[in-house]
Formats: structure tokens, C-alpha cells, sequence
């Protein structure tokens, strides 16, 4: 059996959780997310890419196609969610299908958190699970096979 490749991609500020804003976005710091997430799966090879730069979101999903050995990608991608007409370009793009996930539920929030520009080329969308959106997303990725 080969192993499932999953490219874990976090946009701006997302470095900076456990710090910012923890009674929105929890405790946990992203690297003990990522390593949860891998603690959970560990039948999963995970790749772990953060960036505050939309273009670095888009080359590492450029490259995680031209490597040809992922499944999928889960993407929280901060803010660049509600206005990065270039990311949501790059998503659709690639073959590769992306689970777009947040740890709170923007739906909940200021008004222009709950516009998205980026779920229509995305194959899911979570939201306000906290660390377990991505958890959920891995999941959302499995399903779809
Ligand atoms: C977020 C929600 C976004 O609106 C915000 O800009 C973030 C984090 C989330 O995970 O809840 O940076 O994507």
C-alpha cells in the first residue's frame, strides 16, 4: 500500500497562533497543531508549509504538483481568504484538491470574514473546530477518495 502524501498549508499570521488572539483562535501554537495532526494520522506522510506571502502559498502549490506525490492540501489561508483573487487562481490552477479550513467559524464573525474567495475552487470547506478543522479536513480529503 503507498503511503497518502498531504501538503499542510498555512497562510499569514497563522504563525503566530498560541499567541494572537488565543480566546479566537486557542492555545495550541501551529507547530503543536502540525504535530498533532501527524500524531493523529500516522498511516499520513504530512508535508508542513507556512507563509505570510501569497506568492510562496502559490509556488508551494505549484511545486506540490510539479512533485506529483500528494493527494491533496489543507489550506487555512488567513486572510488572504477574503480577497486573494491570485491564491484562489493558483487553487484552481492545479489538479490537486484543497480542503479550505479555518479555526473559527468566519461565518460568525465580521461581516467581511464571511466572504470567500477562494471556497468555490476548493473541494470542502470547515470551519470553527478550532485545531480540529484541519483534523477534519484531512478527513474531508480521505473521503473524497
Ligand atoms: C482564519 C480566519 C480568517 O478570517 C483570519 O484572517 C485568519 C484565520 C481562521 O483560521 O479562523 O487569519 O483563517
Amino acid at each position: 500500500m503507498s503511503t497518502i502524501s498531504i501538503l499542510v498549508l498555512n497562510g499569514p499570521n497563522l504563525s503566530r497562533l498560541g499567541k494572537r488572539e488565543p480566546e479566537i483562535y486557542g492555545h495550541l501554537s501551529l507547530d503543536d497543531i502540525n504535530r498533532e495532526l501527524a500524531r493523529s494520522f500516522p498511516d499520513i506522510s504530512f508535508e508542513f508549509f507556512q507563509s505570510e506571502h501569497e506568492g510562496s502559498l502559490a509556488e508551494k502549490l505549484f511545486e506540490a504538483e510539479d512533485r506529483g506525490c500528494f493527494s491533496g492540501v489543507v489550506l487555512n489561508a488567513g486572510a488572504f481568504t477574503h480577497y486573494s483573487i491570485a491564491l484562489r487562481d493558483a487553487i484552481s490552477s492545479v489538479q490537486l484538491p484543497v480542503i479550505e479550513v479555518h479555526l473559527s467559524n468566519v461565518h460568525a464573525r465580521e461581516a467581511f470574514r464571511r466572504t470567500s474567495v477562494i471556497s468555490e475552487v476548493c473541494a470542502g470547506v470547515i470551519s470553527g473546530f478550532g485545531a480540529n478543522s484541519y483534523h477534519l479536513g484531512v478527513r474531508g480529503l480521505l473521503a473524497k477518495g
